[in-house]
């Protein structure tokens, strides 16, 4: 085709898929062909405009390395990635949240009951629950990846201070769908701002805030994998977390309790002197998609 114009060019691109083309692909193709024309014409974009986002684009690809994964972060902050889990939530579950760019694989076990705050400072949190299906029927073998940040704010990925797995643990439900761990309260932080989407956020006011938040992914046979959060009642960014991450359902109060009332079988059980944290939370899976 020579005669390419603005009218024409989103038809054009299509004509040059080759007929093989998977459909999927075609269909994804030909809606994000549509509205990247669609938006460089509304906007009437300059040539000096989109060198600049070429230069944010090529900004966010050097930042980015194994532990370090911008783009990600680009989707959270522009409410993509939150888009997509709402697209896919499926009702009567557990809502499902973003799962950010901080967790990592290969996370120690984490026994019922054991402790992943160790000699960090500030309060205990005791967080326990019932892994439940939709009738409210325990999951026994449920697989918990359990990942926060330090009390500084950061994940052990960030902060060379901490061991590789710091506040990371797997957790495996018995019989009776619990779970239950120690650990220290999780704190707001904010998310990385040393890079191109720090840039963004500076430019347009947006601060760059998290509630605090414990991550979960929730694996068990024969249910989907729940990748979520959960954040307490009295977080002053509830209502404002920079990558739209909160729903109501996930949102929990962390109950002051006497340090006399910790209860037995865990790794603390008799050594906690103050008031302590306590957060119930049940999680329920949805059944996996028919394959
Ligand atoms: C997180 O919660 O770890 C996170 C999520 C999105 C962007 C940055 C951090
Ligand atoms: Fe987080």
């Amino acid at each position: 085709m020579r005669d390419v114009n603005t009218d024409n060019i989103t038809d054009v691109f299509m004509g040059y898929f080759g007929k093989d083309t998977n459909p999927r692909l075609r269909e994804i193709m030909l809606s994000l062909a549509t509205h990247l024309h669609a938006f460089a014409k509304e906007t009437n974009l300059t040539h000096d405009e989109w060198r600049r986002g070429i230069e944010f684009m090529e900004w966010a690809g050097r930042i980015t390395d194994e532990e370090r994964h911008e783009f990600v972060l680009l989707s959270d902050v522009l409410g993509l990635s939150a888009l997509v889990d709402m697209i896919h939530s499926v009702p009567g579950g557990t809502s499902s949240s973003v799962l950010g760019p901080f967790h990592i694989t290969g996370a120690p076990p984490l026994a019922f009951g054991a402790d992943m705050k160790r000699h960090y400072e500030g309060p205990v949190l005791l967080a326990r629950g019932t892994v439940k299906n939709m009738k409210g029927e325990p999951i026994e073998g449920a697989e918990l990846d359990i990942w926060q940040t330090a009390p500084n704010g950061m994940y052990s990925s960030q902060d060379p201070d901490q061991d590789t797995y710091s506040f990371h643990g797997i957790q495996t439900t018995g019989p009776d769908g619990r779970y239950g761990f120690t650990t220290v309260k999780p704190v707001s932080y904010t998310v990385p701002t040393d890079g191109p989407v720090g840039d963004i956020l500076n430019a347009t006011g947006r601060h760059p805030w998290r509630p605090s938040h414990l991550h979960y992914i929730i694996k068990a046979e024969g249910y989907r994998t729940l990748v979520t959060e959960i954040f307490p009642d009295d977080d002053p960014y509830l209502d404002e977390d920079t990558v739209f991450g909160v729903r109501d359902d996930l949102v929990m109060k962390y109950v002051e309790q006497p340090a006399q009332t910790f209860p037995d079988g865990f790794e603390l059980s008799g050594k906690v002197n103050e008031p302590y944290l306590l957060a119930d939370f049940d999680l329920i899976l949805t059944p996996a998609a028919e394959a």
